[in-house]
């Protein structure tokens, strides 16, 4: 119980480490200021260049990647490491190094799926890339993949653990990113510019 306890505080820890909010301390930025406002990697990208959204990706998909197999590892119990998953998730979104005020915790939430339920991460996968192709919109990409997860779960009959992460993911997820349903309520969501973006 105690270890379980350490672990899951570890990756709340581990979560609060914000690539963007640390990477954006070394060139004197706050993404926050900038773009949609978001800590992550598309607001990075969007608004400092591929390089920069290169390496938030990297340290936000790797944290989750870490707490995922150090509660793996440690505990040896899966519904420990699907919780560990979640708090650093949580502290990517609610960080305590940064003001409590982080990202939408999709790229955690990526790197700790590639540790625990790699096949899950395919159908995500598939399903952001072919929304973003078909609207161009990041933010309904990722609600519309985490809304795939508990379909996945149920189609393949996944074990109870797994289903209500899938479940408790999807709402996450929907509700981190509730800004972009409501930009796009109002017609003024930031759609993805590859050109404009690359170029950078
Ligand atoms: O995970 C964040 C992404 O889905 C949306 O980012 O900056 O467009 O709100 P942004």
């Amino acid at each position: 119980m105690i270890t379980a306890l350490v672990l899951i505080l570890a990756a709340y820890l581990l979560g609060s480490l914000s690539g963007s909010l640390l990477l954006g301390r070394l060139r004197g930025v706050d993404i926050r200021t900038q773009g949609s406002g978001n800590a992550g990697g598309t607001n990075a990208l969007r608004t400092q260049g591929w390089r920069f959204a290169l390496g938030t990706v990297l340290v936000d998909v790797g944290k989750g990647v870490l707490a995922a197999w150090l509660a793996r590892r440690f505990a040896g119990d899966a519904d420990v490491a699907y919780l560990a998953v979640l708090a650093a998730v949580a502290g990517h979104v609610w960080p305590v190094f940064h003001g409590f005020r982080g990202g939408k915790g999709a790229g955690t939430l990526v790197g700790g799926l590639l540790v625990l339920w790699p096949l899950a991460v395919l159908p995500l996968l598939a399903v952001w890339l072919l929304c973003l192709t078909i609207t161009g919109y990041v933010g309904l990409a990722t609600i519309l993949a985490a809304a795939a997860l508990p379909a996945f779960a149920f189609a393949i009959g996944a074990d109870g653990t797994r289903l209500a992460f899938a479940l408790a993911v999807a709402a996450f997820i929907a509700f981190t990113h509730r800004a972009n349903l409501a930009r796009l309520r109002a017609g003024n969501e930031h759609r993805f510019e590859r050109a404009r973006v690359l170029a950078r």
